[in-house]
């Protein structure tokens, strides 16, 4: 990618995201960071370059993302890059969350958001001479990868849970609420989300990827949450995975990893790059098969319809 592009960056108020959005203005690009809350802008305004834009949008609110992309329509710069990076988590948590449209909140967020994301500024995007998606999904959308294996693993079964007005805490329609599982489940969404764009549209480069186990030693970022509910169990588990097993990635190198895959992966079609754990301290980045499930093209596109019949009913509602 040539410098000076316009990237939309989500989920860069923090960790993976923060890192990667300072080091692409360093490299001369123009950013629109989205940010949660008037608080969350404020402090972006902080630490951004003068030439980024930073706009309001509660990604677990869709009425709100969608006139986020309003505004995105109407400033009408050329947009090259799309970061779909936003994520959260909050396994240990026993009861679902939902959102003002009456979605659970992980695959709200993860998934729907950006998927409203993409039906509305894929036309921008696809005008640019070298555009580019990237999605920041999870090894744990693999039933058969290290981290995928611990717990229920994703499935998304006939998505009975998307094919119904009634709000479902799960998306295989399951009523047994296991936010470990809706986590997983929503990275299977992003892998399945990229795939089906890249069906669509074979010019666009569209990239998902993993960006291995990261626990920051500080309070907030993306574990907040399942520390909030275990604050002992997640404590422990932070100082074995990242002290003792070296088993996890440092927020730096993840963030690096993503500037990576912005900045040098043109190639047409959809791909997925995992950095996988070889041994305790040591990461290979590498392009990666998805799992069965997020290669299945027909269960991209019956998400993807699924999920739009969804958005525009609340939207239009
Ligand atoms: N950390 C890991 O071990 C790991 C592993 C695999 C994949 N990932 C994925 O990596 C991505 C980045 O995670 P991270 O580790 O950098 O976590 P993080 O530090 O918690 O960053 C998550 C970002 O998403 C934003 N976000 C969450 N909910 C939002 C909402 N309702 N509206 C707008 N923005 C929202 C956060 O905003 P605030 O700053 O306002 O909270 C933050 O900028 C996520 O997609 C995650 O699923 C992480």
């Amino acid at each position: 990618m040539t410098n000076g592009q316009h990237l939309l960056i989500t989920g860069a108020s923090s960790g993976i995201g923060r890192v990667a959005a300072q080091r692409l203005e360093r490299a001369g690009h123009r950013l629109t960071l989205i940010c949660r809350s008037q608080e969350r802008a404020r402090e972006a305004l902080d630490w951004v370059a003068p030439q980024t834009t930073v706009l309001l949008a509660d990604l677990a609110d869709l009425a709100s993302v969608d006139q986020l992309c309003s505004t995105i329509q109407s400033r009408a710069e050329p947009l090259d890059g799309l970061v779909l990076n936003a994520g959260l988590q909050y396994a240990g948590c026993k009861q679902p969350r939902w959102t003002p449209q009456g979605f659970e909140l992980t695959v709200a967020v993860n998934h729907l958001a950006h998927q409203l994301l993409l039906m509305r500024l894929l036309p921008m995007l696809l005008q640019s001479t070298s555009p580019r998606l990237v999605i920041t999904a999870s090894e744990v959308h693999n039933p058969a990868s290290g981290g995928g294996r611990v717990g229920r693993p994703a499935s998304l079964g006939d998505l009975s849970g998307l094919n119904s007005t009634t709000p479902a805490p799960m998306l295989d329609g399951n009523s047994r609420f296991d936010a470990d599982k809706a986590y997983k489940d929503s990275k299977l969404c992003n892998m399945l989300m990229g795939l089906h764009t890249a069906n669509l549209h074979p010019e666009l480069p569209v990239i998902s990827w993993s960006p291995g186990l990261v626990i920051p030693r500080a309070s907030g970022g993306f574990f907040r949450e399942s520390r909030r509910a275990n604050p002992l169990g997640q404590a422990l588990f932070g100082f074995v995975a990242r002290d003792l097993l070296r088993i996890t990635e440092s927020v730096d190198n993840a963030g690096e990893r993503l500037v990576q895959l912005v900045l040098e992966h043109g190639d047409c079609g959809f791909r997925y790059w995992s950095n996988t754990l070889v041994k305790p301290g040591l990461h290979r980045f590498e392009q990666t098969e998805p799992s069965a499930e997020a290669s299945d093209s027909l269960k991209a596109a019956r998400l993807w319809t699924l999920s739009q019949e969804r958005i525009e009913s609340v939207l239009n509602s």
